[in-house]
């Protein structure tokens, strides 16, 4: 395996996980990477590791470069185990390395790995010179767990991002000028949506503070390198994180005999009558996280369901239970479906939406089947209230 330079003397020294499809319930379809860099200086430093199953890529990478032994600094960014699953196995080939990381990820570190490894806690404004370089340190908690920094190269304009600004991307391009930019941006995106979106006002206070920096590349921890399109990614991530909507709906749904579906359909032509870009979605075919992708941009999110025995449809409980965790804001939601005798699907479609703090605006429930009649009622209602 072979590292790639990303600058003078700063090498990509990860692996790549072209076998990954579901990143604990996020559907990947193209895979990801999971980025480690490797710098040479009077101190030579590894930032981040790899997920466990990848360890032998990382340590053939690095071998391509400098005998592994010969690494001073571990700097672990955060320890979540996609970056820190090879901790054990590079700490026993240099055990006198100092592992850098923040006070929870030194925590982080020992309940996960039970190891009393030669810890350098940092915090926010803490460097190390390497040499002809420093390195930088800034907590960034919650982007993605407690435990999460970045590194910042000032000599080198560069940040060590880990997750933020990252996409789940299998390639063997590894910058922002050698892979489409539309899939990056969509990628970056779905990432947010599905990993980042529930820590968005942690990301504001992160936007300040790496606006400030100078700039010339953001390293992440997945996917593509920024360095040609940095305002592009910055100024998504400013968008994402202040829960700007645009004239947008999302509509999802399942159905048992057809009922939901026609209710579903009259509710996007409100939509499109009314000029709204909307996406919709039966929830047998769409993945819950690429529904999450279009939520980021939707001011509505309606949702339809039958009763099932005493609740509602499987895919639409585990896109409730999805959303409720992502926990968007300042969204709005229509609640719809349909009973034959018992209307407990329109209680766990509210309970849901009360314990994501999403305002219900209007809400209809259909015996059985609906009519023509109450579906143009239902379709001048929607179109009233938006
Ligand atoms: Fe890529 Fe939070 O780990």
């Amino acid at each position: 395996m072979k590292a790639i330079q990303v600058k003078n003397g700063i090498y990509w020294v990860g692996a790549i996980d072209w076998r990954l499809r579901n990143f604990h319930g996020y559907l990947t379809q193209r895979g990801s990477t999971y980025n480690a860099y490797l710098i040479l200086d009077e101190k030579n430093v590894l930032i981040d590791t790899v997920k466990g199953y990848l360890t032998t890529e990382l340590i053939e990478r690095i071998s391509d470069i400098i005998d592994p032994k010969k690494i001073d600094y571990v700097v672990s960014n955060h320890v979540e185990m996609d970056h820190s699953g090879a901790m054990p196995a590079i700490m026993k080939l240099l055990p006198n390395a100092k592992v850098i990381t923040s006070q929870q990820g030194e925590k982080e570190h020992r309940l996960i790995y039970k190891e009393d490894w030669n810890f350098q806690v940092v915090k926010s404004g803490d460097s190390i010179n390497i040499g002809k370089r420093n390195l930088n340190f800034v907590m960034t908690p919650m982007v993605h767990w407690p435990d999460n920094m970045v590194t910042y190269c000032p000599e080198e304009k560069m940040l060590f991002s880990n997750d933020a600004f990252g996409q789940h991307i299998a390639s063997s391009e590894r910058f922002d000028n050698e892979y489409p930019l539309e899939t990056i941006v969509e990628e970056a995106k779905k990432y947010y949506a599905n990993i980042v979106l529930p820590y968005s006002s942690q990301v504001i206070g992160v936007m300040e503070i790496v606006r400030k920096l100078d700039l010339e590349m953001i390293c992440p921890s997945h996917g593509i390198i920024w360095k040609e399109h940095l305002n592009t990614i910055l100024e998504n991530y400013e968008k994402w994180s202040s829960n700007r909507t645009d004239k947008k709906a999302v509509i999802v749904y399942d159905t048992m005999w057809d009922s939901t579906e026609k209710i579903a359909q009259v509710i996007k032509e409100a939509f499109e009558d009314k000029g709204y870009h909307y996406c919709y979605y039966d929830l047998k075919d769409t993945h819950i996280s690429d529904i999450m992708t279009q939520i980021m941009e939707a001011e509505y999110i309606c949702v339809g369901s039958p009763t099932l025995n005493k609740g509602i449809l499987p895919n639409v409980a585990a896109f409730l239970t999805y959303l409720q965790g992502l926990a968007p804001k300042d969204r709005k939601a229509l609640l719809f479906g349909s009973y034959g005798w018992a209307k407990n699907n329109m209680t766990v479609l509210e309970r849901y939406m009360e314990e994501s703090k999403i305002e219900v605006v209007y809400k209809t429930n259909i015996n059985f089947i609906p009519s023509k009649e109450q579906l143009n009622t239902i379709k001048q209602e929607v179109a009233d209230i938006i």
